[in-house]
Order: structure tokens, then C-alpha cells, then sequence
């Protein structure tokens, strides 16, 4: 991470009582102060609906961050100095009236503190209201910059579907430039998908494979082994399509194809990644059935505990057709990608937490080799975002003895093995960048747009077919059996990843 202090700032956040702001924001917060990185002078103001005192808004987020920090056994003296410039307002953020009373507590905090009246306002909300709090904050005079500097920061869902997205980012600009937004994609925060930029355009040995030429297919999996948990309610409005594909697999896929940007100014990265959303190929609503399939956990036992189905979960209509699991073929249809499909799948309740790209590369033109089981492998490149973060390489050698048997290997990288480095959270990252006005790693507006139109004809063919099935699969496995009836091939499935990177198969110890 860049070790550069920020300017002095108030980070006001909407939605502070919320789930976000306890399990990631917070937490983060405070890894930036431990590290030094926070600005000499700030201060927190969360806001939400709920009723707290100040004190008992410190005293949960200290509870947060004993909870959720990455360090396992944080100072408390340190979380008490920190949780100090954390204050509390309980207001309707949907009305005009409260923005008033904001602006002059914005006003006196900004005197206390010394922060140069330059304001940070995250809206960790349901995504509905962020139209409004910008509003708010517009009439109430609290976007302009006419004294210090006024950030946006949004969260996802960017949107709900292409005219939606479309209007949010109509309303915003009508209100703020488009470079006083941060639209928040947490996957782009990650230290292993900026890596994928890293790996591929440092290295001389991967780029010039990187193409249809030598590359069979590219597999991305994101996997979780959770539920919908307490997020029924928002869940249900969402699904799987929405929550993870529109933004975070087509972020890694896009990351994956892009040509190398002109330089690592965050413009160059983010055009390079819009012409890969805008050269990917519409799937008609006819292909629907033939390129993604979706599916719902149904209840199972794991592990000996009984987990319930996703219809029987906190806020789910029992009569759900609402994707937990969603797995797509899809085509780049540009000069380097021509041909090449790209699969990408993403569910709830499956037997293990994982993300990884894998890179399937094309088998030699000739097999010199058989092996005894007759299987023909070919070379692959795991990218493993998550956990056991590293990169594996996999590739035939000779066994040792008589004849030519020939067995598969891995080369592998582990980030654990870096002892002395210390990978930053996604939020701790994002939040750090956004006091720094970096926008590389935020989604841009016609990125997210884009992500919308590829979208659309899928979401529209499920809702007006009702004969597209929505395959049940038991919590605690893969997804319905027939996503593997996606993958061009003669007996390919996907691959069955384990939470360590050099295990595999579908059997494997989770
Ligand atoms: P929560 O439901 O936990 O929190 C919502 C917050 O908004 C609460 O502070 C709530 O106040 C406040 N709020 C104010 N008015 C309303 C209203 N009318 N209806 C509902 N809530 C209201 O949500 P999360 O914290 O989980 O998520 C916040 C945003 O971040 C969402 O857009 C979500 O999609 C996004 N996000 C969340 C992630 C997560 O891990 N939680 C990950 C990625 C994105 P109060 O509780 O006081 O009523
Ligand atoms: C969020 C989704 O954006 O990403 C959640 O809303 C999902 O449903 C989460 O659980 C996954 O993030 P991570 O970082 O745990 O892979």
C-alpha cells in the first residue's frame, strides 16, 4: 500500500447501525489508524435510523472490531482512541428537513476537529435510498466544493437492472461529477484480483499465451460455502445474478481479458475493461435456457447439522424462484477472445468458501504420451483470489522409472509464504484510496452500464419464460449437476476447488 496521509476529512456514513458498517467499515477504519494511515485530523459521523447515544454507538463498533478485525488480538487501549472520533446521529435520511441539522454538525465538527470542511459521504443503505440522500445532501448545499472537497462513495447494487443503473447514474450526475463518485465493487479491493494486472502485464512469460490461440477455455468460480444468512429480505429483490455477476464475476472476467491499459492511470484500466464489457457477445433471450443455468439450495445435512432450504429462510416467500446459484457460458467476441468461452459460476451454500480463474490451456497438437487411465490432460493456471490466496501451475512430467509415464504436477505460489507482508482488506483498501481521490479500483458509469445490457436479456427471459427451469441443488454441494453441460468438451466438468489451492476433486477433504 502507498504510505501517504491522506488529507483532513469527516467521513459521514448513512446506514451506520447496518451489518456494512459493523463487519467491514469499522474495522477497516481502524487498521487504517493502526497503520498510521488515517488523515493527522478526522472524524466519523455515523448516521441511521435507529436511536443510539454516541457512547453506544463506540461501544459496538469497539465490539465490531474485537469481532471482525484482522487482527485477532487487537489493542484495546488503541480501539478506544480510535472509537473516540466516532460520533452518532439518529435521523431520517430520506428526509430534507434532518439535512439541515447535519450541515451544522458538519460545521461544528469540522471547527473541533480541524478537518478543512472536506466531507466523505458513504451511503451504506438499502441501494433505493441512495438517490435520495444525494439529493438531500445537494439541497441541504452539501455537495458543492466550493470550500473542501465532497466524495461519494456508493455501494452495490449499482441498480437493478439496465434502466435503473442507467437513472442512478442520470441522477447522481445531475447533482455531482462523476469524479466525486466511488462506486464501491469490493472485489476490485481485493490484493489478488489487482494482482491479476500484476501477473499478467510484469511478466513477459504469460502475455503472449494469453490468447485464443493457446487458451481453451477460462473458468471463474465464486463460491460460498454461507447462506443468505440475515439478508433474506434484500436477497429475494436480488439473487444471485444481481448480487454477484453484475459487478464482481464480470469485474474478474473483465480484468482476466482486458488488453494492457496504456499506463496505470485509472482511466486507462477502466476503458481497457469497458471494451471487454462492451465485445462481450449478447446471450438472446432464445439462448437462455442453453447458456446459464440457475438453481435454489434446497435443505440438507452438513456435516451432521441440518441446514434449511433457501425457501425456508428469514424473509424468502416460500414459493421462491429466486437464484442462490447462477452459472453462465458466455463469448468475448473480440481479436484475442474470438472463440474462446468463458464460464463463469457463483452460488450460496456450497461446500466451500473459494474464488479462483482458472486458465485452461490448450492440449499439444500431438499426444507422444498416454497415461494409464487414458485421460489426456492439459496445462491450467489457477488464480486463487480466495482463501490461500497464490497461484498454482499445473503441468505433465515424466515419472520417474522405465517408459514414458507421465503424471501431473503443480508449481504453486502461496501469499502466506510472503511472512513479512500483510494484505489489506478489500474495505481497508477502498476507504484508504477514496481519502486519496484514487478511483482505479471503483467502477466507472458506463462500465456498470454495460455490465447492465449484457445482463438484461437474462433477467428478462426469466421473467417472462416461467417454463426456464430453476434446478434445486442440496446446500453443501456444487450447484445443480447440469452446470457441467455447459462446458464445451467431451467429459470437462468444472473445477472442484478445496479450500487449499493444491487440493482438488470433488471428494476432497472441505
Ligand atoms: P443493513 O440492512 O444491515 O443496514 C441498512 C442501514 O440503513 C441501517 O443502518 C438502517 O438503519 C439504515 N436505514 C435507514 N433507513 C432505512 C430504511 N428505510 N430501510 C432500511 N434501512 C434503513 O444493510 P447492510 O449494512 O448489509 O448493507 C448496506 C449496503 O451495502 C447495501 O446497499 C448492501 O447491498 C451493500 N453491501 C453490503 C454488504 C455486506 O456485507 N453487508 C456487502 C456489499 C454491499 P436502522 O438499522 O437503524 O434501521
Ligand atoms: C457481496 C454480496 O457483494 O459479496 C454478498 O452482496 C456476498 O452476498 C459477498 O456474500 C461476498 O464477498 P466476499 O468478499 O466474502 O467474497
Amino acid at each position: 500500500m502507498k504510505m501517504e496521509n491522506p488529507g483532513n476529512l469527516i467521513l459521514v456514513i448513512f446506514g451506520a447501525s447496518g451489518d456494512l458498517t459493523s463487519r467491514k467499515l469499522i474495522p477497516a477504519l481502524f487498521s487504517l489508524k493502526t497503520q498510521k494511515l488515517l488523515p493527522e485530523k478526522y472524524a466519523v459521523i455515523g448516521i441511521g435510523r435507529s436511536q443510539s447515544s454516541d457512547e453506544e454507538f463506540r461501544k459496538k463498533m469497539k465490539e465490531s472490531i474485537i469481532s471482525f478485525s484482522e487482527d485477532k488480538n487487537p489493542d484495546v487501549g488503541q480501539i478506544e482512541n480510535f472509537t473516540g472520533s466516532l460520533s452518532y446521529l439518529s435521523m431520517d435520511e430520506l428526509s430534507a428537513e434532518s439535512y439541515e441539522k447535519l450541515k451544522s454538525i458538519l460545521a461544528e465538527t469540522d471547527i473541533i476537529y480541524g478537518t478543512d470542511a472536506n466531507y466523505i459521504f458513504y451511503m451504506a443503505t438499502p441501494p433505493s435510498m441512495y438517490e435520495s440522500i444525494s439529493l438531500n445532501l445537494a439541497k441541504a448545499g452539501l455537495a458543492e466544493e466550493s470550500s473542501g472537497f465532497r466524495r461519494f462513495i456508493i455501494e452495490k447494487p449499482f441498480g437493478y437492472d439496465l434502466e435503473s443503473g442507467r437513472k442512478l447514474n442520470r441522477n447522481l450526475h445531475e447533482l455531482i461529477a462523476e469524479d466525486q463518485i466511488y462506486r464501491i465493487d469490493h472485489y476490485l479491493g481485493k490484493e489478488t484480483v489487482q494482482n491479476l494486472l500484476v501477473m499478467r502485464f510484469a511478466n513477459g512469460i504469460f502475455e503472449p499465451l494469453w490468447n485464443r490461440n493457446y487458451i481453451h477455455r477460462v473458468e471463474i468460480t465464486s463460491a460460498e460455502s454461507i447462506g443468505v444468512e440475515e439478508r433474506g429480505g434484500y436477497y429475494e429483490s436480488s439473487g444471485a445474478l444481481r448480487d454477484m455477476v453484475q459487478n464482481h464475476l464480470l469485474q474478474m472476467a473483465g480484468l482476466t481479458a482486458m488488453e494492457p491499459p496504456s499506463s496505470m492511470e485509472s482511466n486507462a484500466i477502466r476503458n481497457e475493461v469497458l471494451k471487454v464489457f462492451q465485445s462481450l457477445q449478447p446471450i438472446r433471450e432464445a439462448d437462455v435456457p442453453k447458456q446459464v443455468i440457475r438453481g435454489q439450495y434446497t435443505g440438507s445435512t452438513i456435516r451432521g447439522e441440518c441446514i434449511s432450504g433457501y425457501r425456508y429462510e428469514k424473509g424468502v416467500a416460500p414459493d421462491s424462484r429466486t437464484e442462490t446459484f447462477v452459472a453462465i457460458k458466455f463469448f468475448i467476441n473480440n481479436w484475442r477472445w474470438g472463440g474462446v468461452p468463458f464460464y463463469i459460476r457463483t452460488g450460496k451454500r456450497m461446500p466451500t468458501r473459494v474464488t479462483e480463474i482458472v486458465i485452461h490451456f490448450k492440449r499439444t497438437p500431438h499426444h507422444l504420451f498416454q497415461r494409464e487411465n487414458g485421460l489426456l490432460t492439459s496445462n491450467q493456471m489457477i488464480i486463487r483470489i480466495q482463501p490461500d490466496e497464490g497461484i498454482l501451475l499445473k503441468f505433465d512430467m515424466k515419472e520417474p522409472g522405465s517408459g514414458f509415464n507421465v503424471k501431473n504436477v503443480s508449481m504453486d505460489f502461496h501469499y502466506k509464504d510472503l511472512a513479512d507482508v500483510r494484505v489489506p482488506s478489500a474495505y481497508e483498501r477502498l476507504l484508504y484510496d477514496v481519502m486519496l481521490a484514487d478511483s482505479t479500483l471503483f467502477s466507472r458509469d458506463d462500465e456498470i452500464e454495460t455490465a447492465w445490457k449484457f445482463i438484461e436479456p437474462i433477467q428478462k427471459a426469466w421473467e417472462k419464460n416461467h417454463e426456464i427451469k430453476i434446478y434445486g441443488y442440496p446446500a453443501g454441494t456444487w450447484g445443480p449437476a447440469n452446470s457441467n453441460d455447459l462446458i464445451e468438451g467431451c467429459g470437462l466438468t468444472w473445477r472442484y476447488p478445496c479450500r487449499n489451492l493444491t487440493d482438488d476433486g470433488l471428494y476432497c477433504e472441505l
